[in-house]
């Protein structure tokens, strides 16, 4: 007798303690729900729950616009596998041909700012000349002289470039300008008749951002745009000064996945107060734009 009423009240407190855990998980599946409600409709939170997707999963996605929670996993899958900010996993998804040379093409981000996104996705018209261009004989920078293809940079760029240059003369270097703007049908040309439609050295028309204006070639007298430049003083000062002025080494080496481009040691980018955080990160414009804003 005494055995079975043990037996009876451990069944009961057995029931007891289920009932209290699955109400405690019922109230913590209602809290979740509760937080994610205040994010998503009514659909996206029963799907977030089907699914196991807690605020705390998707909390670095939600001040996107385009952040969809039904993308979710791709979203994550992509952050994992290409090691990018959450925005820059949205922007990947939603923009998938990012890095999709010349296969369909968008007219140009950011034009008018040094943040211009001109590559081999981006592109320009073909009467698009920049605004606030400037002649370099106004300057004193050591240029490279052709007479009738005068250099013209974006004033910011200009002002810049002439800082960094009297930094540079002033520890003996010297540095020589040699491209700065070029039109559409300056780029026809090289592209056709100097670099034989080679993509990987010439972009074609409208997608060179020399046409921006934010672009400039540089080297030493001796070295002109070769590969030689690199083994220069002068280069190995801009590779690590150009970024306190604004510039950046827009075609590096390794990264021809992003650029498009095989390495040039003498092309740089004026791209302003963003050169200090891709210089930082290691990263090429493209992969500071997917990172930092919303495409
Ligand atoms: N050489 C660079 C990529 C241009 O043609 O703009
Ligand atoms: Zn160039």
């Amino acid at each position: 007798m005494r055995k079975k009423q043990i037996f009876f009240l451990g069944i009961l407190a057995i029931a007891i303690l289920f009932l209290l855990v699955s109400l405690a998980s019922e109230r913590q599946k209602e809290k979740k729900m509760e937080e994610l409600a205040r994010y998503l409709d009514e659909e996206e939170v029963a799907f977030a729950i089907a699914n196991g997707i807690f605020l705390e999963d998707i909390q670095e996605y939600l001040e996107y616009e385009k952040f969809n929670i039904y993308y979710f996993r791709s979203y994550k899958r992509l952050k994992e596998d290409y090691r990018l900010s959450a925005l820059g996993a949205i922007n990947l998804f939603h923009n998938p041909d990012f890095f999709a040379f010349y296969k369909d093409p968008k007219p140009a981000l950011f034009l008018e700012t040094p943040l211009v996104l001109v590559n081999k996705c981006h592109y320009l018209e073909m009467d698009y000349v920049p605004k606030d261009l400037v002649l370099i004989d106004h300057y004193e920078l050591p240029h490279y002289d052709r007479s009738g293809d005068e250099i013209y940079l974006k004033r910011e760029a200009m002002e810049n470039l002439k800082r960094m240059f009297e930094e540079a003369k002033a520890e003996k270097l010297s540095l020589v300008v040699y491209s700065g703007y070029r039109s559409y049908k300056k780029q026809e040309y090289l592209y056709y008749e100097v670099y034989n439609q080679d993509d990987s050295l010439s972009a074609r028309p409208g997608f060179s951002e020399h046409q921006t204006g934010y672009a400039v070639d540089l080297s030493t007298a001796s070295a002109g745009l070769t590969h030689y430049f690199e083994n220069t003083d002068e280069f190995k000062w801009l590779l690590e000064n150009a970024h306190r002025f604004g510039f950046i080494l827009r075609f590096p080496k390794g990264k021809e996945w992003a650029t498009g481009y095989a390495y040039e040691p003498w092309h740089f980018r004026y791209v302003g107060r963003h050169a200090e955080a891709m210089k930082l990160q290691g990263w090429t414009l493209e992969e500071y734009i997917l990172a930092n804003f919303e495409l």
